[in-house]
């Protein structure tokens, strides 16, 4: 795959100029790659991976880079080589041999939790770039969290921000606490939280 592109006009489907601002309106935000990275060497994958919501591949690319089979799929179009567009993820019903990995559209956060569940075998896992909000109400705690608790949290120490136009040059800040959450289907428990991007340089926290 080529390296993630940026700045590309984003074409919908049905549409054809849209500009970049209007990406937020997919629910489009890319997600850190240092953020991946810290993933990829702490958790252990199938050598299969689905990125159901690849956006401009800032996840896909990282697993890619590391030697993962990943298949990309998403419903709006990017210009990302390999990628399959208009492809609603909530309307995919084959079971999927190996692991799902994304930052799903956040108004559909909770749906693609549930749905990825149903994709893969018991045993393996969803991996999901979610606000450390996702672990409150009582839908999600009804719909997920009681049947399905995830096996790990990572906790973003220092947070990360995640980008309309994908660009992580900038470190901005954000107001916003990312966690990866870790489902291994078939996990009863309680999860484990662990905490990552450390950065002890107190000047740089919010507390
Ligand atoms: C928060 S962005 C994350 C992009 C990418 N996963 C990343 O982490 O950089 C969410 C993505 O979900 C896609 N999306 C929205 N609804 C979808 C659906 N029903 N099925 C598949 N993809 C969808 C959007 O086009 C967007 O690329």
């Amino acid at each position: 795959m080529d390296k993630v592109k940026q700045n590309k006009t984003f074409i919908p489907l049905g549409a054809s100029n849209h500009v970049l601002s209007e990406r937020s309106d997919h629910d489009f935000y890319a997600t850190d790659p240092k953020a991946v990275r810290f993933l990829i060497e702490n958790e252990k994958f199938n050598n299969n991976i689905w990125e159901p919501a690849t956006g401009m591949g800032h996840i896909a690319n990282e697993f890619i880079q590391s030697g993962f089979n990943v298949k990309m799929t998403d419903l709006f179009e990017y210009d990302v080589d390999g990628c399959d567009t208009g492809v609603d993820f909530l309307q995919c019903n084959e079971i999927f041999d190996g692991d799902i990995v994304t930052n799903p559209p956040y108004n559909k956060s909770t749906e693609f939790v549930e749905h990825a569940l149903k994709l893969i075998p018991e045993g393996n896992k969803v991996v999901m770039f979610l606000k450390i909000q996702f672990l409150e109400t009582t839908k999600r705690y009804e719909q997920i969290f009681k049947i399905n608790p995830p096996k790990k949290i990572y906790v973003a120490v220092k947070r990360f921000a995640c980008k309309k136009d994908g660009d992580f040059t900038k470190d901005l800040g954000s107001a916003l606490c990312y966690c990866w959450f870790v489902w291994e289907k078939g996990f009863k428990g309680d999860p484990i939280i662990k905490w990552f991007n450390y950065d002890n340089n107190i000047e740089n926290s919010l507390w």
